[in-house]
Order: structure tokens, then sequence, then C-alpha cells
């Protein structure tokens, strides 16, 4: 029996995906060393593979089949747009993707203004902007600490996650508008799914039953 991958992402997902693993059944004890720098783990009584790979390598490594199935967010999965299937909300990692900004800024949202948005999600805020407001924006590409852009004036608006809201609080920021919900969802490759639809299911299934528990 061929062993079935799973690309982990990285960090705070991985740590909920293995603790759901285990109240389906499945454990990897390898993986909770935290001295370890290994990147890869089996475990031989159900012929998995788990690796750990950067959230949005997740989606590359599911659709070119180097595993077969993946876990990750759906703010990941709508900014790569891979050809793959979504399977499961995993309910975990919930949070929001938003428009932020000045309670200033909201004047230029009503009136369509051609104002800068910056953001880690180029794509899910071209798409938000230019196929559901019909708003003209110019999209800056930036890689972390997003609410600094309209702090230090590089835009009018952000574009990124919010979850406890923190952040933006913090730095007298706030929602303007909401995109979409967000959390963990399992991903599996297409030719996978057909090859593997008996044990993908098993797993889906074994998934489901440890959340409907919880
Ligand atoms: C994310 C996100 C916000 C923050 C939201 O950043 O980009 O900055 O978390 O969380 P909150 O609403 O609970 O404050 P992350 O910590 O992942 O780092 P980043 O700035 O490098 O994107």
């Amino acid at each position: 029996m061929r062993y079935l991958t799973v690309a982990l992402t990285k960090g705070r997902l991985a740590k909920k995906t293995m603790e759901l693993f285990e109240r389906a059944g499945i454990f990897c004890e390898e993986m909770k060393d935290p001295d370890s720098r290994k990147l890869i783990f089996v475990n031989e009584e159900h012929g998995l593979r788990f690796f750990l790979a950067k959230g949005p390598d997740v989606p590359t490594y599911v659709e070119y089949g180097a595993a077969d199935i993946g876990i990750v967010g759906k703010d990941t999965i709508l900014e790569e747009g891979r050809r793959m299937y979504e399977v499961l909300d995993l309910g975990f990692g919930k949070c929001r993707m938003c428009v932020c900004g000045p309670e200033s800024a909201q004047e230029y949202l009503q009136h369509q203004e051609l104002i800068r948005v910056a953001t880690k999600y180029p794509n899910i805020a071209r798409d938000y902007f230019y196929n559901r407001k019909h708003q003209t924006v110019e999209i800056i590409k930036l890689n972390g600490s997003i609410e600094l852009a309209p702090i230090v004036g590089l835009s009018e608006v952000i574009v990124d996650i919010v979850e406890t809201g923190s952040t933006l609080r913090e730095n007298g920021l706030t929602v303007l508008e909401e995109v979409c919900p967000l959390s963990a969802r399992m991903v599996v490759n297409q030719v996978s799914m057909k090859m593997e639809q008996e044990r993908i299911g098993q797993i889906i299934n074994d998934l489901k039953t440890a959340l409907k528990e919880a």
C-alpha cells in the first residue's frame, strides 16, 4: 500500500490539525518534538506521511500531486487559485478577510474613488474590488505588518485578516467592509480523489466524526 501524503501548514495550524487527527485516532508523536528540525513524519499504521510546508506552498504541493491531501487556510486557497478539491471545513483558524483602514477612509469606498489598497493577498483584493464592487483601485503587494500601510501613507486602506481585531484597535484602524469568512480547510489532489477514493473518503469521515464529537 502506498503512503498517502498530507501537507500541513507549518505553525499554529499544523498543531491544531494534529490535535484533530489524534481525536480521529491518527497519531504522529514524532512531530511533537519541539527541538526537531525534521520536515517529514510517517505513521506506519495508517500508511500516512505528513510534511510541514509554508501555507502558500501547500496548494502547490496538492495541485501537482506531491501531496494527496493538504490542510490550509481558506485565505491561501482563494489567493493561490490552484486546481484541487476543497472537501472539508475544519472549523478552526476562524477569522475574516476584511477591508480595513481609518474611519475617514469610509468615504473613499462609498464614492468608489481610485484608492491604493495594500495587502498580502493581491488576488483576493483585486477580485473583491474589481469583480464584486466594480471599483478601480491600485493594489500594492506587501509581505506582512500590513496595518502599517495606511498609518504611514502608503495606502488608503488594506485588505487583511482580522481575528480578534486587536491589531487594528491598537493602531487606530477599523473594519470598513467584510470580504469573506475564513477557516482551515482540507483540500485533495484531483487525481488522488479518484485513485484513492476509499482511503481518502475514510479519512474525511473520521475527521468529520471527530469534529462532531468536539
Ligand atoms: C495577521 C493579520 C493581522 C493580525 C490579525 O498577521 O495580518 O495583522 O494577524 O489578528 P488580530 O485581529 O487578532 O489582531 P500575522 O500575525 O499573521 O502576521 P503578518 O503581519 O506578518 O501578516
